[in-house]
């Protein structure tokens, strides 16, 4: 008897235990309300985010939203909306996204650098919107990474350092902001940096920075201008 209200209780508590990982303390899912956040900090003119309801509980279910096989947020794709003002910071607790796409919006304020938290992310596109402020360095901690543009936006400082750490990225597009300083070895397969009159100087040439090799180091993967070229038999 004992026993069994011992199993009982240690069954409610396991229960308990695995659905609060995903709920607020006031039981809603922690997911809806960061996308619900996400939505309040934009402006919205066409209603595109209409059935992003903060009573709703499946996010799965809403526009733009694509979820994992087990029901977490993996995607957002909310490109060419007309979307203005800010990106809220609680897109950091999305900690499933795998891919951002909300290029060719008006979206502007700073990046938030709580993306450096989202360690699944593979794409992440913010182009041709009106981001202001520096380039996180947090990005430099999405080991994931693949894809990454930044570009035709208002951003200024210098491109972070911490962009040379990740290993796998194949398009990092800079071009068409205000940055300055000096460029870190990004081993990006393409690095564009054209449009950043700090940068590249003010006489520049349109391909000013605009193709970088990977270093020679990995030649299979390696797209080398000047392969081809020049070889000595
Ligand atoms: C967004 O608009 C641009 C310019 O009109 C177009 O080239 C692009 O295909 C559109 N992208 C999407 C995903 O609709
Ligand atoms: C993000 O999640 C944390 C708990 O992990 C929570 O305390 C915080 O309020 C959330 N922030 C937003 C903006 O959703
Ligand atoms: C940039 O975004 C605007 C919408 O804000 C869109 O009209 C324009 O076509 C986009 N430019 C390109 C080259 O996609
Ligand atoms: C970025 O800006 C350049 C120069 O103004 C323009 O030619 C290009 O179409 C823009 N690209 C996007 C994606 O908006
Ligand atoms: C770029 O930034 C510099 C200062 O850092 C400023 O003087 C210049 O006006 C900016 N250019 C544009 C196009 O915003």
């Amino acid at each position: 008897m004992e026993i069994k209200i011992l199993m009982l209780f240690t069954l409610i508590l396991a229960l308990i235990g695995a659905s609060s990982a995903t709920l607020s303390p006031t039981g809603i899912n922690y997911e809806v309300v960061a996308l619900t956040t996400i939505k309040s900090n934009l402006h919205d003119p066409y209603n595109v985010l209409e059935n992003w309801d903060s009573n709703s509980v499946d996010p799965c279910s809403w526009r733009m939203v694509t979820c994992t096989s087990d029901g977490y947020v993996s995607a957002l794709g909310l490109p060419n909306q007309s979307l203005s003002e800010t990106l809220s910071s609680s897109i950091g607790n999305l900690s499933n996204l795998q891919s951002v796409l909300l290029q060719n919006n008006a979206i502007s304020g700073p990046i938030p650098d709580t993306i450096g938290k989202l360690e699944k992310l593979a794409t992440l596109d913010l182009s041709n919107n009106t981001f202001r402020g520096e380039v996180p360095a947090s990005l430099g901690d999405l080991k994931n990474l693949n894809y990454l543009r930044l570009n035709n936006n208002s951003l200024t400082g210098a491109c972070p350092d911490s962009l040379s750490k990740i290993g796998g990225l194949t398009l990092v597009d800079l071009s068409y902001n205000n940055l300055s300083g000096s460029l870190p070895k990004v081993s990006a397969r393409t690095f564009k940096v054209v449009g950043n009159p700090l940068i590249c100087g003010p006489k520049a040439s349109n391909n000013c920075f605009d193709f970088f090799p990977e270093p020679l180091s990995s030649p299979k993967t390696n797209f080398n201008p000047m392969d081809g070229f020049g070889e000595k038999k």
